[in-house]
């Protein structure tokens, strides 16, 4: 018998999805990347990105209104947190955040 072990190899990932001046301060912008829609979101110089899906009924956040750190879907109104993805209402219900870097080559999405 032949003794084996499962492994998980985790992948890390950094993907450009904006150039370094691209977006300028409280602006955000809606990334379709392999299959998947993301809105990063930049505010007081650093960035945000979170799934751009809402979790009422997939309204684009992207496109929300944004004040302070908190993005409002246009749809129907939610608000949802860009540091941790809670909803305002219920911070036990998040949507997919993602970590973001910049450099000078751009801005990464990593996962
Ligand atoms: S789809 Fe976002 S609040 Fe309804």
């Amino acid at each position: 018998m032949t003794a084996s072990t499962d492994l998980t190899l985790t992948t890390n990932r950094r993907i450009k999805v904006a150039e370094s001046d691209e977006l300028a301060d409280g602006k955000s912008k809606i990334i379709h990347l392999e299959g998947r829609s993301l809105a990063l979101f930049r505010i007081n110089n650093e960035y945000y990105a979170i799934a751009n899906h809402c979790l009422h009924r997939g309204g684009p956040l992207g496109e929300g209104e944004v004040s302070g750190h908190e993005v409002t879907c246009p749809w129907h109104g939610w608000k949802f947190n860009l540091v941790d993805g809670s909803f305002s209402m219920v911070p036990t219900l998040k949507v997919k955040t993602f970590k973001v870097s910049e450099t000078p080559e751009g801005v990464f999405i990593e996962e």
